[in-house]
């Protein structure tokens, strides 16, 4: 399985601005950090399949504790990318199996938390 290095590690803060990136099949993605941990996902809204974050790299909400897709307002868990209200009615994110690795945020291609 392929791998792809996002970012640096420094650069991700808890609750912070995100990084999107693209995968090799041409799917947007993004990282961004939550208590402590690197969490990717694709940049698709299962609500109506649109990108999240209308300002680049806004992906949390005010707080920084729920991802929130800035279309219609779906709101989604950080950790695992579960639906948790609005209009994504139960469809959650599509998580991408994600780590840290010598100070750099790194992703599986193709790959799938669940
Ligand atoms: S496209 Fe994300 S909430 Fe509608």
């Amino acid at each position: 399985m392929a791998t792809l290095v996002v970012c640096a590690s420094d650069v991700l803060e808890n609750g912070g601005l995100g990084r999107r990136f693209a995968l090799e099949s041409g799917d947007e993605a993004f990282v961004v950090r939550h208590r402590g941990v690197a969490r990717a996902y694709l940049n698709h809204c299962p609500h109506r399949g649109l990108e999240l974050d209308w300002q680049e790299g806004r992906f949390f909400d005010d707080k920084g504790e729920v991802l929130v897709c800035s279309v219609h307002g779906a709101r989604y868990d950080p950790a695992g990318g579960g639906c948790l209200g609005g209009p994504c009615r139960n469809q959650g994110l599509t998580a991408l199996t994600c780590w840290e690795q010598e100070g750099m945020v790194v992703v599986e291609e193709g790959g799938d938390e669940r």
